[in-house]
């Protein structure tokens, strides 16, 4: 598939997930939150799910958290225009609750169109929910933060969630270490930088 196809593929999927009422929290949402960045982005965040804020304006990762993952991204040079950012789930659960198996299930589809059409070389997990999805279902996020590993040509790197890390002062050294070793990764995988990587 060419570039432009493939972008071109992605909006489609995105227009697809903003119509979407297959599970009740489509049929609640105040916007779908289909996930934003380069369309052909080397590395994809995936965090859990779209809060008050994302709710409202139908971009992942602008409230509390978001502001976080923006910031560290930042201390690793990295600009969220350089990534992708999407969630497990595209509609925000009511009053943030743990999404359901089946509402997981339900929205995996459209994940895993997402990274067939980014064909991302690195893709960060934030949280369990998304490392778990992912990764491996038994996946134990205090145990495996920050060790990455290779599935089917993809590099898998389970984070903690900056939500976590905001309510538990303490998982914000774990997220920085995390994040100095992503950038490690990035320039073992990449050179400089993955905004110069061939895409
Ligand atoms: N938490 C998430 O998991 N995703 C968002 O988009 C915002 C907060």
């Amino acid at each position: 598939m060419g570039s432009s196809d493939a972008e071109e593929a992605l909006q489609e999927v995105h227009s697809q997930i903003r119509r979407c009422r297959r599970c009740p929290l489509g049929r609640a949402r105040t916007k779908a939150v289909p996930g934003e960045g380069a369309f052909d982005a080397p590395v994809m965040f995936v965090g859990e799910a779209p809060g008050r804020e994302e709710d409202q304006q139908g971009r992942p990762f602008v409230g509390p958290a978001g502001r976080l993952l923006t910031n560290l991204l930042k201390t690793i040079d990295l600009d969220r225009r350089d990534v992708f950012i999407t969630n497990v789930v595209k509609c925000r659960p009511p009053e943030n609750r743990d999404p359901l198996p089946e509402e997981i299930a339900t929205c995996n589809e459209f994940l895993l169109a997402q990274i067939a059409l980014i064909t991302p070389k690195v893709l960060c997990t934030l949280g369990r929910f998304a490392g778990q999805t992912l990764i491996d279902k038994s996946l134990s996020i205090s145990r495996e933060h920050g060790r990455a590993r290779r599935i089917s040509g993809i590099l898998y790197v389970p984070l903690y969630h900056p939500a976590a890390a905001l309510h538990q002062a303490r998982l914000i050294d774990h997220l920085e270490a995390d994040m100095r070793q992503l950038r490690q990764i990035l320039a073992r995988e990449f050179g400089a930088s993955p905004a110069e990587a061939p895409r």
